[in-house]
């Protein structure tokens, strides 16, 4: 098993080991002192080049990646969608080989559509990390969120996981159900049936551990880490419940709901929230959440993705 992690890009949870895994929380948890000191700048990245291309709206992901490459010294760099040549008709592959021509070292890309990130690395020699690629992955959330559950747990192994909402548009519940399942960890996916199709999550998650339920307050007292899914209103296309309404009396998560949790779940959710839906602000705010440590951890998370992927084959 890889036990470093040594590939060009990184595209997703679903092709890395437990190795490579451990390997990037590893160097997440060593870059974590210098976000904490009075001047949280390294010159590892000095000299290397980072662009970021988001054609979808980001706040966290983006600033995170950003905040994290001026950290490690890296020149830092964005276009997106209404600024590029796109506007004018140039193909994203077009746009792509003109910036490698400009000789990057990264590229940083979020795109409504899955696998243009792959397609994009299957063509340049420059590394490419996936901020999100429609429904696919998000692999740096993914990260993330192992990071902070370790934080709290101080192991992955054997806890239960519940990942609630919609599962069904959501690239970080795929991204999570491979990572957490990599490094042991049980998970029971929950939400409405439209929004949790057997067959194709079946088809998806083969070989792993899965498990569906539909009854969320039977799932509940189960659990030890309850990941919290916004509903992705933009993408779904089709009526999937009958209100906001009805969907938040189902399945939202308020502090009545956990009365009967463990009582040390953390509840999670990878942002944006729809207040009040999915999340209650008392459970926002309250006791179990751990929300705002995995912001914070993204930072230390994304600094290890750059500095391995960006320092590859220069002598440090
Ligand atoms: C997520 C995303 O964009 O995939 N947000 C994020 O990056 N933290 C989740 C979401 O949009 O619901």
């Amino acid at each position: 098993m890889e036990t470093h992690y040594r590939k060009k890009d990184l595209l997703g949870i679903e092709e890395l080991s437990r190795g490579e895994i451990e390997h990037i929380l590893e160097i997440a948890k060593s870059f974590r002192e210098v976000n904490e000191r009075a001047i949280k700048k390294v010159p590892t990245l000095r000299g290397k080049t980072i662009v970021s291309l988001f054609y979808e709206p980001s706040t966290r992901t983006k600033m995170s990646f950003e905040i994290a490459a001026k950290r490690l010294s890296a020149d830092t760099y964005s276009i997106s969608t209404t600024t590029s040549s796109m506007v004018k008709g140039e193909t994203f592959l077009d746009t792509i080989k003109n910036l490698e021509a400009m000789k990057p070292d990264v590229f940083i890309i979020r795109h409504s559509q899955s696998g243009i990130p792959h397609r994009i690395a299957s063509i340049t020699p420059v590394s490419v990390i996936n901020a999100g690629d429609g429904q696919h992955e998000h692999p740096s959330q993914a990260l993330l969120d192992l990071l902070t559950v370790l934080d709290h747990r101080g192991s992955v192994e054997g806890l239960e996981l519940l990942i609630v909402g919609d599962v069904l548009h959501s690239r970080v519940a795929r991204s999570n159900i491979w990572a957490f399942t990599k490094m042991g960890a049980k998970v029971t996916l929950c939400g409405p049936p439209t929004l949790l199709p057997l067959n194709t999550l079946e088809k998806l998650f083969y070989g792993t551990q899965v498990k569906v339920t539909y009854d969320l307050d039977g799932a509940i007292p189960e659990a030890d880490v309850l990941m919290v899914l916004r509903l992705q209103l933009e993408r779904q296309k089709l009526s999937f419940f009958p209100s906001l309404r009805e969907y938040s009396l189902l399945y939202g998560i308020n502090s009545r709901r956990l009365q009967r949790a463990k009582k040390d779940l953390i509840v999670m959710h990878p942002g944006p929230i729809n207040r009040g839906v999915e999340l209650s602000s008392d459970v926002i705010d309250g006791a179990r959440s751990v929300i705002l440590d995995q912001v914070t951890n993204g930072v230390s998370v994304r600094m290890a993705i750059l500095y391995i992927l960006a320092q590859r084959g220069s002598e440090l």
